[in-house]
């Protein structure tokens, strides 16, 4: 068992990563002073294959609980399905000290974030995150937010979790697809700051594939730990330092959003957007070619894209130009010098943005 502490004062909590995290939580759970009803938001499916273990859990310590099902997919994460689960909270919580479990992926994650920070100028929740994404990006940090059709994450709020229950065994029903999505964030971990994670994670590859818990124990934890020290640096992503974790994610968030967020997940995009990045780096003459070609070969060893196929170049493009974190007209791209090491660049001309992504279609 692994346990990382986010250290923000008197919002401090911790981040508890092992196989059978949530069967051995539940007197952290009581410890916390959460409340005595746990209103539990997930999906039928999740709830079908490890609701058991969450109630167990909750019984053996005398809380008493109610699992909202949401449909699984991004739609669920709206200010309607919001207002929706505010209004039975408001019908099941009287007389009740309840707080809230986030016991799924991302968009319950953010959903259950975003409900929490709100409702009653906001309550207490937890987070049991069930995909390898959200252990490693979602569930930490406290970024909350609901998507309007014109714009993804455009309504939320910082509002950090209690508590982040990270259990490995969950994660044995995720198919391969949704690993690897985890994985480009894992490995982006690995390029911005870590090079013993990058090192694992290029001699350990079968094993992780293979879902060996101790491996996934060690990249998880490896991975949230650095999400951890640089949240607890720049809670609110006010001093640029979040900025690294950015790496790969402008190229990206064109690619999904230019192919209408249906040809990639989120980490595929941002395997490609991590090529581009490289690739900017070494054109810039910050990365050497060797390096360059050490992480094109990790990402693509994984299984995960690293060319654009199936979208046209100009969708990718608008979106570029309008991208948020382009401070003015000036441009800033997180890049590499080493494998571990990130800088942020401005100004960095949109023409060699352009031809780095039209060169991603040969
Ligand atoms: N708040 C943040 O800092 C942050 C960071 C990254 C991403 N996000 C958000 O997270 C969302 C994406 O999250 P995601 O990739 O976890 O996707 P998701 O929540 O949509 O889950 C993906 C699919 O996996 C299924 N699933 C979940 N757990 C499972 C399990 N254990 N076994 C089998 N299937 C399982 C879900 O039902 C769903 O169909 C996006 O909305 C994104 O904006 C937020
Ligand atoms: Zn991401």
């Amino acid at each position: 068992m692994k346990i990382i502490k986010v250290n923000l004062k008197e919002k401090s909590y911790d981040i508890i990563i092992s196989d059978g995290t949530i069967t051995g939580s539940a007197g952290i759970i009581k410890k916390s002073g959460l409340g005595n009803y746990a209103y539990i938001i997930t999906h039928r499916s999740i709830k079908d294959r490890y609701g058991r273990l969450l109630e167990k859990t909750l019984k053996k310590n005398g809380i008493d609980f109610k699992f909202k099902l949401l449909p699984e997919t991004e739609k669920t994460k709206s200010i309607h399905t919001a207002i929706r689960v505010i209004e039975d909270i408001v019908k099941t919580g009287k007389s009740k000290k309840i707080f809230l479990v986030a016991f799924g992926g991302g968009v319950i994650g953010d959903l259950t974030g975003f409900v929490a920070s709100i409702y009653k100028r906001g309550i207490p929740y937890i987070q049991v995150p069930t995909t390898l994404l959200a252990q490693v990006d979602a569930s930490i940090g406290g970024k909350t937010a609901v998507d309007l059709k014109e714009a993804k994450n455009i309504i939320g709020a910082f509002y950090q979790p209690r508590l982040v229950l990270s259990d490995i065994s969950l994660l044995q029903s995720l198919d391969a697809r949704q690993m690897r999505a985890g994985l480009a964030e894992i490995i982006k971990y690995g390029i911005i700051k870590d090079k013993i994670l990058f090192d694992f994670l290029a001699q350990n590859r079968k094993n992780i594939l293979a879902k060996n818990k101790k491996a996934l124990e060690f990249i998880i934890a490896r991975s949230s730990s650095i999400k951890a020290r640089i949240v607890e640096k720049d809670e609110k992503e006010e001093k640029g330092l979040r900025t690294i974790l950015n790496f790969g994610h402008t190229f990206a968030h064109a690619i999904e959003s230019g192919s209408g967020y249906r040809k990639y997940n989120h980490g595929e995009a941002v395997a490609i957007g991590m090529v581009c990045a490289l690739e900017m780096s070494h054109r810039l003459k910050i990365l050497d070619k060797h390096k360059l070609e050490k992480a094109t070969t990790l990402i693509r060893s994984y299984g995960l894209p690293i060319k654009i196929k199936g979208v046209a170049l100009k969708d990718i493009l608008t979106p570029l130009y309008y991208d948020k974190k382009f401070i003015g007209k000036r441009t800033r791209f997180v890049l590499v010098k080493d494998i571990g090491r990130a800088v942020t660049k401005e100004n960095i001309p949109i023409p060699l943005a352009r031809r780095i992504i039209a060169d991603r279609f040969k």
